[in-house]
């Protein structure tokens, strides 16, 4: 296994699971929870043992929805997420849909921080304990306590509202627990707003990566007739934009290939580039590649990046007019527009 690939986390605590599982029978069924790992559910199923996925993130396409499904079921097996207030979240979820007694099993790697994963365990769980250890990573164990079965266990629960400082979002912001920047502006979404191209009129928009939909609830306070889609692979994220930003079209699924309809005028994006701890540049590239068949003739990308990121060539090979729109001692905004 290659320690340098960003998947060999995700790889190796899988790994180390099924090694686990292999020596034991799980009381099924059981729920698979955190982003998809089919490592888990080919072994249990090759077992004859039922497995049941689930994941906020519609990525490659899966079925994604903001809570996990009701139990009850024997087992719960919880990839650590990347998120401390999301891992909080999810174990909530996971006990709620646990039968009595049932157990819970959390992996993950060392430097994701498993190791303190045993005091979010403790409010739920009992007889806590590490039962294997390999990899630089850890799988743990715990027994649903008797007494809390529901507490925290809707989605609702775990709805937070604050304010945003940005002049044209002045109204109470929801959010939960992982969805980025989590109730606040993160910096390189601010700088893209404050380099917004002007869209009058009624264009169509596309906020890619829209998170609690800040990018695009700017663009409508600013031009309330734009046509407004909302993108995001995270069930829960939109959850919160539903809210955030009336009036516009929600999407859920992994990147552009997920978009039906007609071409944008504009897509604006503060776009992912972490997956779990690892940068993964990729996914802004794949961004700019693939954005041209989804943009009419004189459409354009407007995007925000950290400046070490070297963006210029894919913009270049993507778009004829190429240029940069604001820049801080962090984060560069390029935009690109057609025709190529
Ligand atoms: C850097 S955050 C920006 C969020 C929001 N636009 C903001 O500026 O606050 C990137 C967002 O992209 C979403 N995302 C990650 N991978 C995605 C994919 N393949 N397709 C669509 N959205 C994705 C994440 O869930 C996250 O909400």
């Amino acid at each position: 296994m290659g320690r340098r690939g960003p998947e060999w986390r995700d790889e190796a605590a899988a790994a180390l699971l099924v090694r686990y599982l292999r020596g034991i029978r799980p009381e099924g069924p059981t729920l698979v929870l955190g982003d998809p790992l089919p490592d888990v559910v080919d072994h249990l199923s090759g077992r004859g043992l039922e497995a049941v996925m689930w994941s906020r993130r519609a990525l490659g396409g899966r079925r994604a929805t903001p809570w996990p499904p009701d139990g009850p079921f024997g087992t719960a097996a919880l990839r650590i997420p990347r998120a401390k207030e999301e891992l909080a979240m999810t174990l909530h979820g996971a006990a709620g849909a646990l039968a009595p007694e049932g157990t819970i099993l959390v992996y993950g790697a060392k430097d994701e921080g498993i190791g303190s994963v045993f005091r979010h365990l403790d409010p739920l769980f009992e007889r806590v304990e590490a039962v294997a250890v390999g990899g630089h990573c850890r799988v743990l164990r715990g027994r649903l306590r008797g007494s809390l079965q529901a507490d925290r266990g809707s989605l609702k629960d775990w709805r937070e509202t604050g304010r945003l400082s940005y002049p044209s979002l002045t109204q109470a912001w929801v959010s939960y627990p992982g969805v980025f920047a989590h109730g606040h502006l993160d910096p390189g979404t601010r700088l893209l707003l404050d380099a917004l191209p002007d869209l009058p009129g009624n264009k169509r928009i596309l906020d890619y990566g829209c998170g609690s939909g800040v990018v695009g609830g700017v663009v409508k306070n600013r031009y309330p007739q734009v046509r407004l889609e909302l993108l995001d692979v995270d069930a829960v994220a939109l959850e919160a934009a539903r809210e955030n930003v009336r009036g516009c079209r929600l999407l859920l699924g992994d990147g552009l290939p997920a978009v039906p309809g007609e071409p944008f005028d504009a897509i604006l994006s503060n776009p992912p580039f972490h997956r779990g701890k690892a940068e993964e540049p990729e996914m802004i590239l794949r961004l700019i590649r693939g954005a041209p068949p989804y943009l009419n003739e004189k459409g354009g990308l407007v995007l925000v990046a950290q400046r070490r990121i070297s963006l210029e060539d894919a913009f270049r090979k993507a778009f004829r007019r190429v240029g940069i729109r604001a820049e801080d001692g962090a984060f560069r905004v390029w935009e690109g527009w057609l025709p190529r």
